[in-house]
């Protein structure tokens, strides 16, 4: 029997092996001293990000139109020993996307991450949604995530490199009935992320998205509302996951805090999808 050629470990030489990073060691956490900046961070899976960073030693913007539910996150976040404010600020808005990164830089001086959090949902077809919800969608779901992008990249650069997280769906990857607009803009999202990634890699800025199943937030309640009721839609909804349930917000935060942290440094440009097998057939 031919012996096997000895392994070409050349290759690798240029890689660093791995070390236990100083920032690592006991008691660091994975977001300490960053800056991020979540849209919609105060309800649902926005929420859940903004907990979960701030836990994790983020300090933590959140940029959102409910200035009630606004305020109440950033209180529960400060009790918690996080740091936190609120930035009123409507996505669809140029100036509000502007101004949001503009309070982030005066309150920390610095912005590590964005989350382009902020969605809305009308479950219709093409003939069924109006233009008005047409427009609200794509305004909502893909121009405020361009908007936000825009303005705080150049403040990344200054940093020497940051982290933008766009939370899409797994409708962004296949079709759904009555999800026309929101399939379109989802879509968009993703591909919208590769773009980003690929022309901000080289600035250390790593762009990528989440996609999501069913996940249990006033979203989704809202759309089976629309479609036919709770009670009788959601047995249906957790049945086709092929994981039999409906996921948390909390599990697409951890999702989100693995793209925002070091240990996805040499992801960019990629989709996580997190829903439950959902899209695997
Ligand atoms: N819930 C799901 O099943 C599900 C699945 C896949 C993807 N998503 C996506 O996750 C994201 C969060 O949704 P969620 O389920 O937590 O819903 P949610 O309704 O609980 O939260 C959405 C947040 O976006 C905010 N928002 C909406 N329009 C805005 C605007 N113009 N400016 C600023 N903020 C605005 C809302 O006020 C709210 O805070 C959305 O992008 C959604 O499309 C949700």
């Amino acid at each position: 029997m031919r012996s096997l050629p000895a392994p070409n470990t050349r290759r690798f030489e240029n890689f660093p092996s791995p070390q236990p990073s100083p920032q690592r060691g006991e008691g660091a956490r994975p977001l300490q001293d960053k800056v991020a900046l979540i849209t919609g961070g105060n309800s649902g899976i926005g929420r859940a990000i903004a907990d979960l960073f701030a836990a994790e030693g983020a300090r933590v913007v959140i940029a959102a139109r409910d200035e009630a539910r606004g305020h109440e996150t950033v209180e529960a976040i400060v009790k918690s020993g996080g740091q936190a404010i609120f930035v009123p600020c409507d996505v669809r808005q140029a100036e509000d996307c502007q101004k949001a990164v503009e309070r982030t830089i005066e309150a920390f001086g610095q912005l590590h991450i964005l989350v382009n959090n902020a969605g809305i949902v009308y479950r219709a077809t093409v003939v069924n949604t109006t233009e008005e919800q047409w427009d609200d969608t794509m305004d909502t779901n893909v121009k405020g995530a361009y908007l936000m992008s825009k303005h705080a990249i150049p403040w990344m650069m200054r940093n020497g490199g940051g982290v933008i997280v766009n939370i899409a769906s797994y409708y962004g990857l296949v079709g759904g009935k009555e999800a026309a607009a929101y399939c379109a803009s989802k879509g968009a999202m993703v591909l919208l992320t590769k773009a980003m990634a690929l022309d901000h890699a080289a600035q250390n800025i790593r762009v990528n998205c989440i996609c999501p199943g069913s996940v249990d937030t006033p979203m989704l309640d809202q759309e089976m509302e629309e479609l036919g009721g709770v009670e009788k839609l959601r047995p249906l909804f957790e049945a086709k996951h092929p994981l039999g349930r409906i996921c948390s917000p909390a599990e697409v935060a951890q999702a989100a805090l693995f793209l925002a942290s070091d240990g996805s440094a040499f992801v960019t440009g990629s989709s996580l999808v997190i829903d439950g097998g959902l899209t695997a057939g």
